[in-house]
């Protein structure tokens, strides 16, 4: 029994050291915290519209399949097929059952940006939430950068500011902060179409998304997870009562 309690502690403990130091490398001070509501189908459904409109082209989430989508957001095939499907294959258009690639070939992005776009399936799990919200919130004009633009989350990142009609352009201020460094602020100089707050939203969304799709399995899990517990717990009353019929003779 003994041996059983330590085991089953230092099964614990090592968990625990392990979240402690899933933490301690993750996402740095200076990011902005994103809301993160996977139960925000409306949300979910902006989220996937945006990506769809804005980052499909350059970036695929090949992990996914459109149905998949349609099916966890709440939408019908039919509304996915005719709002999120503009892709083509040997020239008929992509089936709703396809994986979410896109026509983008590898050298022809390596001549435009000098690099690859990444496919995003799994960015919402290595990079987080807060990185991607504040890396959407982070892009400045910088002339000295092929783009024109430069991004104070991903310095000299290889992506253009995409949603710029919407969110405006920023430009960076610095100032001395009185202990021999610089600070560094971003300041609206030309208002896009949406309001800053708008323009939160709009990359919440995004982001949103972006962490469903790097595990969609987490929509169904945690209230599967209440019916296990559920389970276990009859299960364990069973098994008392079947036990003190059988030990009953015994004692
Ligand atoms: C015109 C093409 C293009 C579009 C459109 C585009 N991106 Fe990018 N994106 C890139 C390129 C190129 C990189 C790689 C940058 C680098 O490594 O320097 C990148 C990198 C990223 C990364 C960092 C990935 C990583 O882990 O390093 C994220 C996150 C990202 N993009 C999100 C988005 C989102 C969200 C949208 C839509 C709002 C979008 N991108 C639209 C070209 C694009």
């Amino acid at each position: 029994m003994k041996t059983l309690i330590a085991g089953v502690l230092l099964v614990l403990s090592t968990g625990l050291l392990a979240t402690s130091a899933a933490f301690a490398a993750g996402p740095k001070a200076d990011l902005e915290q994103v809301k993160i509501d996977l139960h925000d189908q409306a949300g979910l459904q902006r989220g996937a519209k945006y990506y769809i409109n804005y980052c499909m082209g350059c970036h695929s989430v090949k992990f996914s399949r459109y149905n998949r989508v349609a099916l966890d957001l709440g939408l019908t095939e039919e509304q996915v097929a005719e709002n999120f499907i503009f892709t083509r294959a040997k020239g008929e258009k992509t089936k709703i059952g396809d994986l979410m690639t896109n026509g983008m070939s590898a050298e022809d992005s390596e001549r435009w940006f000098g690099v690859t776009p990444p496919d995003l399936s799994l960015v919402g799990r290595s990079r987080g939430g807060d990185w991607i919200y504040s890396f959407l919130k982070a892009f400045y004009v910088d002339p000295a950068r092929p783009l024109g633009v430069n991004n104070t989350v991903f310095a000299n990142a290889g992506m253009p500011h995409v949603l710029w009609e919407l969110q405006g352009w920023q430009e960076m201020a610095t100032k001395d902060d009185g202990e021999g460094g610089t600070e560094k602020t971003l300041t609206l100089a030309q208002p896009g179409s949406a309001s800053p707050e708008e323009y939160d939203q709009i990359i919440t969304d995004i982001t949103n998304f972006l962490v469903y799709v790097g595990e969609p399995a987490r929509l169904h899990r945690t209230t599967i997870g209440w019916w296990v517990l559920l389970f276990l717990s009859i299960f364990a009353v069973l098994a008392y009562l079947l036990k003190k019929e059988y030990w009953k003779d015994v004692h």
